[in-house]
């Protein structure tokens, strides 16, 4: 492990302005994406798809790094230029999803754990050599009325986030510790804030028992928020604060930046959100984002799988960027939304 380029590449994601694009959607999930503009699957749908995506102008000022699925890592432009070579000639960073997704636990009925760690070793030094500098994992904690998630459930999930961690940081790649604890469900955002401390808490522990060096990873955290069914929504305000403090308690200083998902949210409310948590003031890391959806709705709208509708897609990507650039500083208006 090499902690000065790891540092390096952590800091060059959540550079000034910039956060991460996240488009490593599974081939389940980009389906049910295309499904919802009556575009169908196929390679070649995803390819062109990415391709708008990373070859928007002008979106490099605003995005350090770029998730992609294992596909599209080996994918390339119409002109035959591979992805990772594309994005790293534009100043973006690759990165890779390598988790497996997410099952039942077993013995632990409505917790879930997620997949992947055998064989992790030998695909991160594949990815490596394919161009990523980076990798996600993501562990999703659901939580009901009751007693789920299990403190076990979190446990589990914890474990596994440190060991794809510290194989990460061996083969030479960031890695992005992603534990999202969902916004489906009707708790309210009092409920939300403890379990998500004590996920936090539970993962740096075990980050630190399996040595991983935080300074050389990136945390991406749900934020704060109250269920999509929970009768009283959270304000901009009241979501930025129990965020910063339930993250001030439990990330470490030594973490160079937090990139937050969007997790269901609307394009306006990330953007609103990350907002109000930087005009709170300078934080111990940077507060940054890394969001899929939050980034893409806009631009699959556009899009429809039409080629003509190719430049405005691009555009809608462009925007959204500039917005969550501006987000970053503190100084997004929602008024810019509708102007
Ligand atoms: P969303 O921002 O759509 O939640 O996606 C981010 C992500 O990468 C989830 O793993």
């Amino acid at each position: 492990m090499n902690i000065v380029e790891l540092k390096s590449v952590a800091n060059a994601i959540v550079a000034k302005q910039k956060g991460v694009l996240a488009a490593d959607e599974s081939n389940p999930t980009i389906k049910k994406r295309f499904d919802s503009i009556q575009v169908e699957s196929t390679e070649e749908n995803r390819r062109r798809y990415r391709e708008i995506l990373f070859t928007a102008d002008g979106i490099e000022q605003y995005v350090g790094g770029v998730i992609l699925f294992d596909e599209t890592l080996r994918q390339s432009t119409r002109e035959g230029v591979p992805f990772p070579t594309l994005l790293s000639s534009r100043g973006i960073i690759p990165g890779i999803k390598v988790d497996q997704g997410a099952k039942a636990l077993a013995l632990c009925p409505g917790d879930k754990v997620t997949e992947g760690l055998d064989g992790l070793r030998e695909r991160l030094a594949e990815f490596r050599q394919l161009g990523a500098q980076f990798a996600k994992w993501r562990a999703v904690i659901e939580i009901d009325e009751r007693d789920i998630p299990s403190q076990f459930g979190i446990r589990a999930n914890a474990h596994a986030l440190a060991r794809y961690a510290a194989l990460c940081q061996e083969a030479g790649l960031v890695p992005i510790v992603e534990p999202e604890v969902l916004m489906d469900g009707a708790h309210g955002i009092e409920r939300c804030e403890v379990v998500t401390a004590q996920v936090l808490e539970a993962v740096f522990a075990e980050l630190d028992a399996h040595r991983v060096q935080f300074e050389g990873m990136l945390l991406k955290p749900n934020m704060v928020i109250a269920g999509k069914k929970c009768a009283r929504q959270a304000g901009v305000q009241e979501v930025a604060e129990a965020t910063l403090r339930c993250l001030r308690r439990y990330v470490p200083a030594a973490v160079p930046g937090i990139v937050f998902l969007s997790g269901g949210q609307s394009a306006e409310d990330a953007t609103d959100h990350l907002n109000a948590m930087n005009a709170m003031g300078t934080q111990p890391w940077q507060v940054s984002f890394s969001y899929g959806r939050a980034l893409q709705a806009p631009v699959l709208a556009a899009w429809r799988g039409q080629e003509s509708n190719a430049a405005t897609a691009q555009q809608a990507l462009l925007r959204r960027c500039e917005l969550n650039g501006l987000a970053r500083d503190g100084k997004y208006d929602r008024a810019m939304d509708h102007g």
